[in-house]
C-alpha cells in the first residue's frame, strides 16, 4: 500500500509539472550521440524520476507459476520496465502510450519477457543446443525467438542462461548449455548475437540478458534457490568464462543471481557486479536482479529489512529491481539519508536510459500491430527450428545396426510421449502452443506411411502406479519386429523450482520397459527429458537409445527421419549421463585426484554410462594422427594442429572434432582435460576434410587462478581428440 501511495504521489509530481517544449530536447534529436541524449535527460530529471527507471514491475497475465502477476491499473507512466507477458503488442502500446504521452518527460518503458528457447516458435531446450555443436544454427534459432519477441512487444529477454551445470537434479540444468565453460561461452555468445544483431534499434532484434552471474549451476544437492559453495579458484576456472566472453560480445544487460557464492549473496555481491563486471569488464549496460532477488536478502540473512536489502542491493551494482518494491520504496530515501549518492543514482540511470536509446525506443516506442500469422510460426522459422531438433538429438546406443529402421514391416509405438505434444516444448516456452508441436508419432506416422504398419499403444502414464495398460502394449509389442518405447519427463519436472532427489525415471516407466523386454523384440528407447537421465537399468534392455531433449514444435519430424534413416544422427552430449544418481556431481573436466585408480566407488561403477560429446552416427569416420605445426611453441607464439576425418561408412553424415588440452603438472592442479575448441563439419560418404585448431598458448594452453588472472608456464601440454593426444611443449 506505502509504495502505491508513492507511486500515485510521484506519479502527481511528475504529471502536474510536465514541461513545456521537451519536444525539443536534445535528448529527443535523434540525430544526436546516445551518450549526449543520455546526459542531456539525466540532466532533467528528477530523483523520483530517476528511482522509478530502476524498478520492474510486470504487465498482462503471468505464465510463471513461481512468480506473482501486478495489475496492469498500477503501473505508473515514470516505470523503467515492465515484464510483458501478453503475445501480441495491444496492451503494451497503450501503457506505452501512458509512458509517452502523459509522463512529464515522455521515458518509454523497457519491456522484459523470458523468452528461453522460442517465443511461438519453441525450439529444443539450451541443454539440447548445445549438443547440435552448431553455434551458427544456435544463433539463427535466437534471431528467430528476436523477431517474433519484438513484434509480439517485447524488446528484451531474460536469456541466455550460462551457467555451468553438473548435477542434473537441479531443473535448471535444462536452460543451460551444460557442464562446460567453453561450451556456455560459446553458445552464450551465439545466442547475444542473434538475439542482438549488430544493431539494437533493428525493429528484428532485442536485447539480450546473461544470467544469472554467477555460480547458480552450483545450487548444492541440486536445490533451487539454496547456497552454493564456490572457492575464487573454481569461481574463476568453471563459472566466469561464459560471462566475461558474453560481455565481450556485447550483451546488453546482466542478471544476478538468487544463491549466495560462499556466504555473499549474488544481488548484494560488490566484488562480482561491480570490481569485476563494471570495472575490470568495462560492462556498460546495467545489472537487473532476478524476481524478488532483493527482498530475499532477508531470508538470506544478510539484510534485516527492505530497506536494508535495497542499499546493499544498490550499492553492491543491482541497477534493476525486479518485483521486489524495494528500490521504488527505499531508494529516495536513502539518497536522502546520505546513505547513497546522487553520483551512483547517476550512473545506474545512466545505464538503462542507454539501452532505451540503444534500442530506439525513443524513436520507435511502439510495436507495429501485425496478425499472428506475420508474427509468428513463419516457414522459414519452423525449419530453423526443425534442423536445430534434428542436430541436437543424440544417438546413446545402437546395437547391432538396429537403427534405422529401414526394413522393418511393422512397428509398435508404445509410451506417453508418443502422443505427446505439450510436454515437449519443455518449461519456459509458455508462449507455445501444444496445437503447433508435432508429436513422435505424427512424425513417424507422415514418414512411414505406405512403408510399414505402426501399432500404437500407451502403456502407461508418467508416473501414477498404474499397469491397467501394460497387456495392452504387450500385445501391441508381441505383433511388431520392434518396440519404439517413448518415454520421458513431463515439461514440469525440469526448468525453475523444479530439483528432483532422483535423475531416473518414474518406477512405472521403467517397469513398462522390463514388461516388453519379456517379449524378445528390440526395444529403441526414445526419452524426452529436460536433464541427464539415469538409465543404468534400461540399457540393457534396449538396443538402442535416443535423447531427444524437449525438441520443441517440430521434433516429431526430424525424430522420425532419424528413426527412418533418412537423416543421420549428428548430437552429441554437452553433459555427461552419470550411471547413476549417487555419483552426481560427475562431469569430464573433474580435477586430477590423488589416487586416480582408487577411491572408487564399491557398489556402482565410477565412470558415468555417457561420457561429455558422446553421440553415434549411422556411418563411420575414420581419424588420422593428430599433427603440429610445431611440438614446441612460445608463449606468444602460434601453433596450428589438425587432424583428418574421413567418412569411410556409406551414409553422408555430420562430424563434430571436440579438440580438448590437459597438462599434468602445473602450479594450480588443473582438469584432466578441457575443451578448448570443436568444429563440426558435414561429410559426404567418403569425403575427408582436415579439422583445424589454432593454438593460442595463453588462451589456450594457459589457466586461470582465483583472482581471474590468465598465467601460462613452461612445461609439456596434450592436445587431445578423441583417445589420442600429442605433446607440445611450451618455453
Ligand atoms: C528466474 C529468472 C527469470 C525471472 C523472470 C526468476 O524467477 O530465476 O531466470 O528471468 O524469474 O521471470
Amino acid at each position: 500500500m506505502k509504495h502505491l501511495l508513492l507511486i500515485c504521489l510521484a506519479g502527481l509530481l511528475t504529471n502536474g509539472v510536465r514541461a513545456e517544449g521537451q519536444e525539443s530536447a536534445l535528448y529527443k534529436d535523434a540525430g544526436q550521440p546516445v551518450e549526449k541524449r543520455v546526459e542531456d535527460l539525466l540532466s532533467k530529471m528528477t530523483l523520483d524520476e530517476k528511482v522509478f527507471q530502476l524498478n520492474q514491475y510486470t504487465l498482462g497475465w503471468n505464465h510463471n507459476v513461481n512468480n506473482i502477476a501486478e495489475e496492469v491499473k498500477k503501473i505508473p507512466a515514470e516505470i523503467g520496465s515492465l515484464i510483458y507477458f501478453e503475445s501480441d503488442p495491444t496492451l503494451r502500446n497503450e501503457v506505452q502510450r501512458k509512458a509517452v504521452e502523459e509522463s512529464r518527460l515522455g521515458i518509454p518503458i523497457l519491456f522484459g519477457y523470458d523468452v528461453i528457447h522460442g517465443f511461438r516458435t519453441v525450439y529444443p531446450i539450451s541443454l539440447a543446443q548445445a549438443c547440435s555443436w552448431n553455434p551458427e544454427l544456435v544463433k539463427q534459432a535466437c534471431a528467430v525467438a528476436a523477431r517474433e519477441s519484438r513484434l509480439a512487444g517485447v524488446d528484451w529477454t531474460f536469456s541466455p542462461m550460462v551457467d555451468v551445470a553438473r548435477d542434473g537434479r537441479w531443473g535448471r540444468i535444462s536452460e543451460g548449455y551444460g557442464e562446460d565453460p567453453y561450451t556456455n561461452a560459446v553458445f552464450g555468445v551465439a545466442s547475444i548475437q542473434g538475439y542482438q544483431g549488430d544493431d539494437l534499434s533493428n525493429p528484428n532484434h532485442i536485447a539480450a540478458c546473461l544470467k544469472h552471474f554467477v555460480g547458480y549451476g552450483a545450487s548444492e544437492a541440486g536445490r533451487d534457490y539454496v547456497y552454493t559453495e564456490i572457492s575464487p579458484q573454481t569461481l574463476w576456472d568453471t563459472y566466469m568464462l561464459p560471462y566475461e566472453e558474453g560481455i565481450k560480445a556485447g550483451a546488453a544487460t546482466v542478471m544476478s543471481c538468487f544463491n549466495d557464492i560462499s556466504g555473499t549473496p549474488g544481488t548484494a555481491n560488490r566484488y562480482i557486479l561491480t570490481d569485476i563486471l563494471k570495472n575490470r569488464w568495462q560492462h556498460d549496460g546495467f545489472v537487473v536482479s532476478d524476481w524478488g532477488a532483493i527482498e530475499q536478502l532477508r531470508p538470506q540473512g544478510v539484510a534485516a529489512d527492505r530497506k536494508e536489502a535495497a542499499l546493499k542491493a544498490f550499492t553492491a551494482g543491482v541497477e534493476m529491481d525486479m518485483m521486489n518494491q524495494c528500490y521504488d520504496r527505499h531508494l529516495a530515501e536513502l539518497v536522502n539519508e546520505g546513505k547513497i549518492s546522487t553520483d551512483q543514482v547517476d550512473d545506474a540511470v545512466r545505464r538503462v536510459l542507454r539501452l532505451k536509446f540503444r534500442l530506439g525506443l525513443f524513436e520507435n516506442p511502439y510495436t507495429p500491430v501485425t496478425t499472428e500469422q506475420e508474427r509468428f510460426l513463419l516457414p522459414a522459422s519452423i525449419q530453423v527450428a526443425e534442423k536445430l531438433a534434428e542436430e541436437s538429438i543424440v544417438l546413446l546406443k545402437n546395437d547391432n545396426q538396429v537403427l534405422p529402421l529401414s526394413k522393418t514391416a511393422k512397428i509398435a509405438v508404445i509410451g506417453p510421449m508418443a502422443k505427446e505434444k505439450d510436454h515437449l516444448l519443455g518449461s519456459w516456452a509458455n508462449h507455445g502452443k501444444a496445437e503447433h508441436v508435432v508429436s513422435i508419432y505424427d512424425g513417424l506416422e507422415k514418414t512411414f506411411r505406405n512403408q510399414a504398419q505402426l501399432i500404437y499403444a500407451q502403456g502407461t502414464g508418467f508416473e501414477e502406479a498404474d499397469k491397467s495398460g501394460f497387456a495392452e502394449a504387450k500385445a501391441a509389442a508381441e505383433k511388431a519386429d520392434i518396440i519404439l518405447l517413448c518415454l520421458g519427463e513431463k515439461k514440469g519436472w525440469s526448468g525453475e523450482n523444479a530439483s528432483r532427489s532422483t535423475i531416473a525415471l518414474p518406477p512405472i516407466q521403467e517397469e513398462l520397459v522390463r514388461e516388453l523386454s519379456q517379449t524378445g523384440k528390440p526395444i529403441v528407447l526414445i526419452l524426452s527429458s529436460g536433464r541427464p537421465l539415469e538409465l543404468n537399468r534400461l540399457e540393457p534392455l534396449s538396443a538402442a537409445i535416443l535423447q531427444i531433449w524437449q525438441p520443441g514444435v517440430a521434433g516429431g519430424n526430424p525424430i522420425a527421419g532419424i528413426l527412418s534413416g533418412d537423416i543421420n544422427p549428428s548430437g552429441k552430449l554437452s553433459v555427461t549421463f552419470p550411471y547413476s544418481t549417487g555419483q552426481i556431481p560427475i562431469y569430464y573436466n573433474h580435477r586430477q585426484s590423488a589416487r586416480p585408480n582408487q577411491g572408487l566407488y564399491q557398489d556402482i561403477p565410477s565412470t558415468p554410462l555417457y561420457e561429455f560429446a558422446h553421440g553415434l552416427s549411422y556411418t563411420t569416420f575414420e581419424y588420422s594422427d593428430i599433427k603440429l605445426s610445431s611440438t614446441q611453441i612460445k608463449s606468444g607464439g602460434k601453433v596450428t594442429a589438425e587432424v583428418t576425418v574421413t567418412n569411410s561408412g556409406n551414409m553422408d553424415g555430420a562430424e563434430t572434432v571436440h579438440w580438448f588440452v590437459s597438462t599434468p603438472v602445473s602450479t594450480i592442479s588443473r582438469p584432466v582435460k578441457e575443451l578448448k575448441h570443436f568444429e563440426k563439419q558435414f561429410l559426404k560418404k567418403g569425403e575427408t576434410y582436415t579439422y583445424r585448431f589454432e593454438i593460442d598458448p595463453l588462451k589456450d594452453l594457459g589457466f586461470i587462478n582465483g583472482n581471474g588472472d590468465r598465467f601460462l608456464e613452461n612445461g609439456t601440454y596434450y592436445i587431445k581428440v578423441k583417445d589420442q593426444q600429442v605433446a607440445i611443449k611450451v618455453d
